[in-house]
């Protein structure tokens, strides 16, 4: 059973943004994705079209099941396509000015009662809902990165937040398939201030010599469990946002260990930011978000 009027809107079609579309259209929700680039609406509409096609080759979903799901989003790059939405969902980039505005105008779009959901790494959700002439009806949540394959979702309240708007954003999102747990408005939430300072290390661990990034990705995969290895992680965060990332948590906590090790800048003066541009750590032969 749906627990939100549909559409749901999800607003950035980029690597969080398409993945949480993904989620939606998957969980049986009508998904409308807007992006301001149409360049970037496309290749986010064709990363989710991709990762369904896949999922059907690989039997996690029927045939019927993916082409459902497939038909269930649609783009825009008209922000009035989100009016109807039952709850809005931004993943446009870190940064508060662009999202305090954006959440703004999406309040004068949308209907009284509509929800809104802010994914952020490292700002304040408080600080986001601090334009917002009802700040009670933004939630916080942090997806793991690749969005449809990870469980989790982080969830934090902003000083305003109704309960009611917390525990109707962790029903929808049970109501999709996520584990959540709930966290405080602090830089980082839990999975960041450990992660950041985790990649960081392993990344010192291949520019110092101590394996290559096969041996490292093999050697986490196969001794801690992880689903992937760091450096296929960090091919699909993106290594410019892993860097944006790692320094602001760095500027706010003020601890050495978030701070990026230098081979990140080099990567990416380089261009190598990982699957978006075809290479980072490794190389690929499109530049879809996640999936293969
Ligand atoms: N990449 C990760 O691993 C990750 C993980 C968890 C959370 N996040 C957070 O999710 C958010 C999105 O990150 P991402 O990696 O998907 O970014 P991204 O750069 O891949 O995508 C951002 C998208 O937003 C669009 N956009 C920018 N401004 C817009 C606006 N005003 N209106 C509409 N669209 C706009 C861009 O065109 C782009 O397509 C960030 O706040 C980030 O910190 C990222």
């Amino acid at each position: 059973m749906n627990l939100i009027q549909s559409p749901v809107a999800v607003i950035g079609a980029g690597t969080m943004g398409s993945g949480i579309a993904t989620v939606a259209a998957r969980g049986g929700y009508d998904t409308v994705v807007y992006d301001v680039s149409e360049q970037g609406l496309t290749r986010g509409l064709d990363t989710i079209r991709s990762f369904f096609e896949k999922s059907r080759d690989l039997g996690k979903l029927t045939a019927e099941e993916a082409s459902a799901a497939n038909a269930r989003v649609r783009g825009t790059t008209d922000i009035t396509d989100l009016a109807t939405a039952g709850v809005v969902i931004e993943a446009v980039f870190e940064d508060l000015a662009v999202k305090k505005e954006l959440m703004g105008q999406v309040e004068s779009i949308v209907a009284a009662d509509t929800l809104l959901h802010t994914n952020t790494s490292t700002l304040s959700v408080t600080a986001i809902a601090s334009g917002l002439k009802h700040p009670d009806r933004l939630v916080g949540t942090h997806y793991c990165n690749p969005a449809p394959l990870l469980s989790l979702v982080e969830v934090a309240d902003g000083r305003h937040t109704a309960t009611s708007a917390r525990e109707t954003c962790i029903e929808f999102l049970r109501s999709v398939g996520k584990t959540t747990v709930v966290t405080k408005d602090r830089p980082g939430f839990i999975v960041n201030r450990f992660l950041i300072p985790w990649e960081n290390s392993c990344i010192q661990a291949l520019d110092s010599g101590l394996g290559t990034i096969e041996s490292i990705d093999t050697a986490v995969t196969g001794a801690l469990g992880h689903p992937m290895g760091p450096f296929r992680l960090l091919d699909i965060v993106g290594l410019d946002i892993h860097q944006q990332v790692a320094t602001r948590l760095y500027e706010q906590l003020r601890d050495p260990r978030f701070f990026p090790p230098p081979m990140v800048e080099r990567m990416v003066s380089a261009g190598d930011l990982g699957r978006k541009t075809g290479r980072g750590f490794y190389e690929y032969d499109n530049t879809r978000l996640f999936g293969s």
